[in-house]
């Protein structure tokens, strides 16, 4: 068996010895050149001058453009087409791109950029979520709402009501290779890029448009990214663009990367919210109805907003079923960067709303939030109710939640840590430990349909070695090595056997982005195919040479086995070469069964739900609000895993990463509109030293996929963030520890908030 194994990362060598290629890394041929943008420094206004005789005069200046020198489109939005590549005449947000200038070097390019002259006269910029409220500054005419049941007549009979508001920060994507391209002219006006992307065929689109070329016209090629995490789906745009513009209008190769700072000041990230809720429940904790208004904050340009906002309402649920349920969503436009996918897509927000709202509740009742959790969960095969719906009426058929925690408690000692803290709690006055236990059910496919479906290229050669092909990018998350393993289990051979190349729009056409975790759903299952047409293929060849039954031939261990005669596969592929056989096949798949109706928020738009959950221990300092995690504890459902060593590290990451959201990762902009959080020293990702000391982390051995996925593995790219909720409600049980209120403890929870948090549960009476 190939797959299941727990082999490396096909790159790991690479990654560590530093020899892996980036697209910055790529050999350049001479008269290569670089480029820079200059950005706007206003959040809002309109451009009243724009002197670019300094830049073009600066050393090593080749080339300047602005607007008005795009010959086509001037648009680099994945949808919307409200995102221009250059700004004309209008900026919208501090650090949009104005101009693009070329220069023999990256430093050159960025040293004369600096030298423009732009007068901008400002226009009033909307920043904050009450400032675009008050404006009515939105994408789509109004909110989106969604409802189930009657939510009003549910909360005026609840026992208990309870109200209450949770604000959550964004998220940089803080990929360690920053966004990059590289264009190549090539004969006859068409283009080569090289990007760091998680969609090629979008960059190769947007190039397309931008040159006044058919989509044919334009390949792109994308090895690897260093690191993409959402931030790399369509903030990678403007970058090739305008590399291929670049290269058109010189006629020479040209790169672009940013530098961290210009990255971190132009590029979207994850969308902060604000979420309202009111909630009905009774005395065991039920909830009997649930009023949710989430309020995001989309930025300039619409981007993947709609869709984002769309998955926090699929998410409101977090893993309990509701009755009665009303989801509103808002999607706010503001003069910041244009927010973006990022692992969740949304997702995250609209749990941990949900996670604040079961905490509070067993705070009010005081019950363990775990018991309460429980009362809520989504029934499982078998038991009453089963099927529930959600409040999207989607019926929840593989809930395995209910199993997953009862394991987890029972490994993680949950109970005896959790009584052993109140103790500890009881006579430690300075020092506070707490702990939380927070689930994860996260819904897979893309919500736009049609994204659902991918494409696959697989070649045998006459010596028996295998190329392969797909459309899904290499990000760090191991989908090559794991649909390698899916190309060699169709043929019996090892795995070595398989050549994983770039993906390629010239191999693979019309390919969706790498993302929703669907990498290896979509693409494993194309290969498959692919793999399983060329198997048969020799299948009959080989039977006929026997007169066997075709189905009776055997691929197995490196040898293929046939009426009686074993043969190495190598001489298998070579007699079925000699025989004019093709040892070449593309593969398709689409997700079936899955359909669904945003605007009235019916249907079933996820194939099927990953599960997981986390415990977190924690402990803070009352005197200076400084915390860290003691001890984390996941048991994550990874369906029939393709590759346990690579799912592992796509939890731990997905964890650190959701825990680094919700505790250190601040992003601030001023009064101005300027992110003042736009460089490592001032913000403060997850370091190694940051991950959990004790660190427990386990696939879930019943794990199997219900839904007919490849090997009935799960995606497991995603889902693990949100793991890291229990990072924050551990923060938040060690905080009510200091006083009787609730603490409802924002994100993310610094130093300084939860000192704040202390300080005000002090004052609460304690
Ligand atoms: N893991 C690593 N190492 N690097 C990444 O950029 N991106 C995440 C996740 N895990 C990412 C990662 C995101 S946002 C997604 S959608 C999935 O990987 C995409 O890959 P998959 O669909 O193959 O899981
Ligand atoms: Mo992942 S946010 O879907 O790229």
């Amino acid at each position: 068996m190939s797959v299941a194994k727990p082999l490396p990362h096909d790159a790991a060598a690479l990654h560590v010895t530093g020899r892996a290629r980036y697209v910055d890394d790529i050999p350049a041929p001479r008269g290569t050149l670089s480029l820079a943008f200059g950005l706007s420094d206003t959040a809002h206004g309109r451009i009243v001058q724009l002197d670019l005789d300094a830049v073009r005069a600066a050393p090593g200046v080749v080339d300047v453009f602005t607007a008005a020198d795009l010959p086509h489109a001037n648009d680099v939005s994945p949808a919307a087409h409200d995102e221009p590549l250059l700004a004309d005449g209008t900026v919208h947000y501090v650090g949009q791109p104005i101009f693009c200038v070329v220069a023999d070097s990256h430093l050159a390019a960025r040293r004369a950029a600096r030298r423009a002259v732009v007068a901008i006269e400002p226009l009033p910029a909307i920043l904050t979520i009450d400032e675009a409220l008050a404006a009515d500054s939105r994408f789509e005419d109004g909110p989106l709402t969604w409802t189930k049941g009657d939510v009003d007549a549910a909360l005026s009979h609840a026992p208990h009501i309870l109200e209450g508001r949770i604000e959550m920060g964004g998220q940089e994507h803080f990929y360690l290779e920053g966004q990059a391209a590289f264009a190549l002219p090539q004969e006859n006006g068409d283009m080569l890029v090289h990007a760091s992307s998680q969609h090629p065929t979008e960059i190769q689109h947007k190039v397309a448009e931008a040159l006044g070329l058919p989509m044919h016209g334009v390949r792109v090629e994308v090895r690897r990214m260093g690191g993409g995490f959402g931030g790399k789906e369509s903030q990678g745009n403007a970058l090739a663009v305008a590399c291929a513009i670049a290269a058109m209008r010189t006629g020479r190769p040209c790169r672009m990367r940013y530098d961290r700072d210009d990255d971190m000041t132009i590029t979207g990230k994850r969308h902060d919210f604000r979420i309202d809720y009111r909630v009905g429940y009774d005395d065991a904790g039920r909830m009997l109805a649930v009023d949710f208004t989430q309020y995001t904050r989309c930025g300039w340009a619409q981007d993947l907003s709609l869709a984002i906002a769309d998955r926090a309402m699929l998410h409101a649920d977090s893993s309990y079923h509701l009755t009665d349920a009303r989801i509103t969503s808002h999607r706010l436009k503001t003069n910041t960067q244009s927010a973006t996918a990022y692992r969740g897509f949304g997702g995250p927000q609209g749990m941990l709303a949900m996670e604040r709202v079961v905490d509070q509740i067993a705070h009010a009742l005081g019950r363990d939030p775990l018991e309460v959790r429980r009362a809520n969960f989504y029934a499982a095969e078998g038991a009453p109710g089963y099927p529930q719906t959600t409040p999207y009426h989607m019926a929840v058929e593989d809930f395995v939640l209910d199993r997953i925690v009862d394991e987890l408690v029972e490994s993680s000692g949950y109970h005896a840590r959790r009584a052993a803290i109140a103790e500890w709690n009881a006579t430690n006055p300075l020092l506070k430990k707490g702990i939380a236990l927070t689930p994860v059910k996260f819904g897979i496919s893309f919500t736009l349909t049609h994204l659902n479906q991918a494409g696959a290229l697989v070649h045998v050669y006459q010596d028996g070695s295998i190329a392969m092909n797909h459309g899904g990018t290499e990000m760090g998350q191991g989908l090559f090595q794991k649909v390698a393993q899916v190309a060699a289990q169709g043929f019996g051979v090892p795995v070595e056997t398989v050549r994983i190349t770039a993906t390629d729009t010239a191999k693979v056409p019309n390919t969706s982005a790498t993302a929703a975790s669907s990498g290896s759903d979509l693409n494993g299952m194309a290969v498959k195919a692919a793999c399983d047409t060329i198997r048969d293929r020799m299948a009959a060849h080989l039977a006929s040479e026997h007169q066997a039954d075709p189905a009776s031939v055997r691929f197995a261990e490196g040898m293929v086995h046939v009426g009686g005669e074993s043969m190495t596969f190598a001489e298998a592929a070579w007699r079925c070469y000699t025989a004019r056989v093709s040892l070449s096949a593309t593969g398709f798949y689409k997700t079936p069964g899955i359909e669904w109706d945003r605007i009235r928020g019916t249907g079933r738009p996820f194939f099927y739900f990953a599960y997981g959950a986390a415990v977190t221990e924690v402990v803070i300092d009352t005197l200076s609000g400084e915390n860290r995690i003691l001890r984390t504890d996941i048991l994550h459902d990874a369906g029939a895993s393709l590759n346990p060593a690579l799912d592992i590290g796509q939890v731990e990451g997905g964890y650190v990463q959701g825990a680094g959201w919700l505790t250190t990762e601040e992003l601030v902009w001023d009064d101005k509109g300027r992110l003042r959080t736009h460089a490592p020293s001032t913000y403060k990702i997850p370091a190694c030293s940051d991950r959990p000391p004790v660190f427990n982390v386990a696939l879930w051995s019943q794990g199997h996929n219900r839904s007919d996925t490849i090997y009935r593995s799960k995606a497991v790219g995603e889902p693990p963030f949100m793991l890291g909720i229990s990072a924050l409600l551990a923060l938040s049980d060690a905080v009510a520890a200091c006083g009787p209120a609730y603490p409802a403890l924002d994100a993310p929870a610094t130093p300084e908030r939860v000192l704040m948090a202390v300080i005000r549960q002090r004052d609460s009476g304690g």
